[in-house]
């Protein structure tokens, strides 16, 4: 009896996430299938589904125009603005090749045609304008995903991007490019070595958390990027994850990949918007498929905003904030510290990794041994930090140094890696 009761649940849980996809297309479905089986059917996996459907909600309420002033900061707008920069990926792009090629017209005819006969630059950047269409295709499936699940129609996106096409106002190229080569980093098997790189630290730190599945550890990954990370600690089990993301641009590759169903079923070419550093154009040009391992939405909860603000309600929540690369996009780096401080339950633990490269107009610029300083005083007490996770930075800390690659090509002549600074904090009980 049992047995069977265990398999009927089963089923119906095979059944849940079957329609889960299918419902991939009409968020409303989406949302009613919760409430059915919520109600109705199993409570195996209620509360996550409960989450979901909340923070749907409150990102809904959050999209609405009426909500706030209207103007380039409103949650709204950046999102349309994010979209029109991957519609016109191509058209940017190949404004970019049409430069390289006047610029090519600079050179003498008689040393083009030396170069034309020895390397064939002009099938080059052909063949180049071919692999933008690849891409483009790539950036018109995000743009369509998004539109569903954010439930933006098309003619508001039209008339957002005539609008500020009237207006002049060009699109932010570079953080398209970023948020699409992100995928190598995160969801591809090239991108495998930079994640062993970067990951282990965290994830030993976290697998060594006791805990237990029908109370999950609740983990923060704010800063998430398209959420690898905070994926690979959902599958460590015991975790109930959520990420936070703030860019509009990474948002949406995160919703494109983790709709996705088919292994490396989306194949593009990430390097072919900048030809430095290529051993070989064979490199250059190269094809890379996504996602090496499907991510299940429903695994992990994504809040999208502003990581200072967006969680102003949920005080002493979480049991382990996961900082990767992220704590030098502060502005304001107190504000994060403070608010990373207060996210956390008392006995809660703070795991860092990544470089201090401050950028965007930092209001304050510190030093390693000023953040630990800084974080000591704001109540924070560091641990010891395994020996495999690098050297010591600063004598008389914890903390572990660690060249970890960011973004990196793995085929390409430039090895820009980042000498990254592993910590575990505790907020004392
Ligand atoms: C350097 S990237 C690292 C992304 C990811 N953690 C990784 O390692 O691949 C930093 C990320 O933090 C995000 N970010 C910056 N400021 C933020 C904020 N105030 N709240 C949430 N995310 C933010 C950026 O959009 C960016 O995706």
């Amino acid at each position: 009896m049992l047995h069977r009761l265990l398999l009927f649940v089963l089923c119906l849980a095979y059944a849940n996430a079957a329609i889960w996809r299918f419902s991939e297309l009409v968020p409303q479905i989406r949302q009613a299938i919760t409430q059915i089986f919520v109600t109705n059917l199993t409570v195996i996996d209620s509360a996550e589904s409960n989450r979901h459907a909340d923070e749907h909600g409150r990102l809904q309420h959050q999209l609405q125009r009426s909500n706030g002033k209207w103007d380039s900061s409103h949650p709204r707008h950046r999102l349309l603005t994010a979209l029109h920069g991957f519609c016109r990926y191509k058209e940017r792009n190949l404004a970019e090749t049409k430069k390289w090629r006047d610029w090519y017209k600079q050179i003498p005819k008689r040393q083009r045609s030396i170069v034309e006969s020895s390397v064939h630059y002009t099938r080059k950047l052909n063949t180049v304008d071919h692999l933008f269409e690849t891409n483009e295709r790539v950036a018109h499936a995000i743009v369509d995903n998004g539109l569903r699940f954010y439930n933006i129609s098309q003619t508001e996106l039209d008339e957002f991007t005539q609008e500020n096409e009237r207006e002049g106002r060009a699109t932010d190229k570079t953080s398209v490019s970023q948020a699409m080569k992100h995928f190598v980093r995160d969801w591809s098997a090239e991108g495998l070595d930079e994640r062993q790189e970067a990951f282990p630290c965290v994830l030993n730190a976290l697998a060594n958390v006791s805990r237990a599945a029908h109370h999950p550890m609740r983990v923060l990954v704010p800063g998430a990027g398209i959420g690898r990370l905070a994926h690979d600690i959902s599958g460590l089990g015991g975790f109930e994850v959520t990420m936070n993301e703030w860019s509009a641009y990474m948002n949406l590759a995160y919703r494109y990949v983790s709709e996705l169903s088919v292994p490396d079923g989306v194949v593009f070419h990430p390097y072919i918007d900048w030809w430095s550093h290529h051993a070989t154009t064979t490199d250059l040009q190269r094809p890379v498929s996504f996602p090496d391992q499907l991510a299940d939405p429903l695994s992990v909860l994504s809040v999208e905003g502003d990581f200072t603000t967006v969680f102003a309600a949920e005080t002493g929540k979480y049991d382990v904030i996961v900082t990767l690369f992220f704590i030098d996009t502060a502005r304001n780096l107190v504000s994060y510290l403070e608010n990373i401080h207060r996210l956390l339950r008392p006995g809660g633990r703070w795991i860092n990794l990544g470089p201090l490269l401050y950028g965007s107009a930092p209001f304050l610029q510190l030093s390693l041994d000023e953040i630990v300083a800084l974080s000591e005083r704001i109540g924070f007490k560091f641990e010891e930090t395994e020996a495999t996770c690098g050297e010591i930075t600063v004598t008389g800390t914890t903390i572990r140094g660690k060249e970890v690659a960011y973004a990196r090509n793995g085929r390409g002549l430039s090895k820009n890696a980042y000498e990254a600074q592993f910590w575990q904090a505790k907020k004392p009980e």
